[in-house]
């Protein structure tokens, strides 16, 4: 995106410049495979915006901004095995190449290397905040993952409780991404608040949109298999919705596809019943108000209003995105 170019080349750039030992091949390999598939590389900017919005240059957040995405494809290779995912970026996901066990080693060095570069180029004081930070964001995703799993098997799951549940596996992973910016740029108290209560908002929205793509998105732009969350019961906020809004019908529809075989018929027939609800309206209505929400925490940050304006053009983007 255009405003944003420059930051996703210069992540793309640097990210293939992490230094990777040969062998043992088949440990290493999945990573650069991984590493080269692209992805959006939304949190190392948000990282890296964040500390240009408090005034220092973007190169002195760079590992902790590189360690951000490392930890976040580290969560997407262990999040594929979860899901049973085949396709990831339009490729091939790592068990599905490899094989389970590889993606469970590939995914824990990657953890590992999060933290080897998170330390770098940093004081020790300011990589005590930064880790305090990191290690309660790394536990919730994990958290947020859980629930995840468990909801796929629960009944009765409010919407607050699927906020909750995002809240965690999504959003704290970007509000951290911020906050990281603004910690070793030395923001005020308040003003890190902010940058993180934007980055929630954010995350909600993003997985919200997440949410909305993997049934209504385009399948040679997602990168993701369509339908991906119906095949696994997943309890997203399309599901959810349409729950509360079906009548006594539609509801023995829902759980009747629930069991249903065939998958293609499964996604389809949800598809139907969902858009006869108009569950994608409610949902994206519902994303716009965590965009409002975020927008609001982001105009409290005390700082020029001109130089919100690339954090502005990457949340806009994001509530457009078709990828
Ligand atoms: C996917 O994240 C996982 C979610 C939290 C929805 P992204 O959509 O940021 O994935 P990439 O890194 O761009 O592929
Ligand atoms: C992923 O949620 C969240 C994390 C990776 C922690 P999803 O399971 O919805 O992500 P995608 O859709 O597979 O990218
Ligand atoms: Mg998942
Ligand atoms: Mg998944
Ligand atoms: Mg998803």
């Amino acid at each position: 995106m255009f405003i944003l170019k420059n930051y996703t080349e210069y992540i793309e750039k640097k990210i293939l410049e992490i230094d990777l030992p040969e062998k043992p091949n088949n440990l290493y390999e999945p990573i650069r495979y991984f590493l080269n598939l692209g992805g959006k590389r939304i949190r190392p900017i948000l990282t890296l915006l964040a500390a240009e919005l408090f005034g220092i240059k973007k190169g002195n957040v760079l590992y902790q901004a590189l360690a951000i995405e490392i930890f976040h494809n580290f969560t997407l290779i262990h999040d594929d095995i979860m899901d049973e995912a085949m396709l990831r970026r339009n490729k091939e996901t790592i068990h599905e190449k490899w094989d389970k066990n590889i993606g469970i080693l590939t995914g824990d060095v990657m953890l590992i290397q999060a933290y080897q570069l998170l330390s770098k180029n940093i004081s020790p004081n300011t990589l005590k905040d930064v880790l305090l930070l990191f290690n309660k964001t790394a536990i919730e995703v994990c958290e947020g993952q859980q629930s995840d799993m468990n909801f796929e098997h629960q009944e009765n799951v409010s919407i607050a409780e699927y906020i909750q549940m995002i809240r965690k596996k999504t959003s704290v992973l970007l509000g951290c991404a911020l906050q990281l910016g603004a910690i070793i740029a030395s923001a005020s108290t308040e003003d890190k608040d902010y940058i993180y209560e934007f980055g929630i908002n954010i995350g909600i929205a993003f997985q919200i949109q997440d949410d909305i793509l993997d049934l209504y998105g385009d399948p040679e732009k997602f990168g993701k298999k369509i339908g991906g969350d119906i095949i696994a019961n997943k309890k997203t906020i399309l599901y959810l919705t349409a729950l509360n809004k079906a009548d006594k019908e539609e509801l023995k529809m829902l759980k009747t596809l629930k069991n249903e075989k065939n998958i293609e018929l499964k996604i389809k027939q949800t598809r139907e019943l969902f858009n006869s609800l108009k569950i994608k309206e409610d949902c994206e209505n519902l994303m716009k108000s965590h965009y409002e929400k975020a927008k609001k925490a982001l105009s409290q940050i005390t700082v020029l209003e001109e130089n919100k304006e690339a954090l502005i053009a990457l949340s806009k983007y994001l509530m457009n995105r078709d990828v």
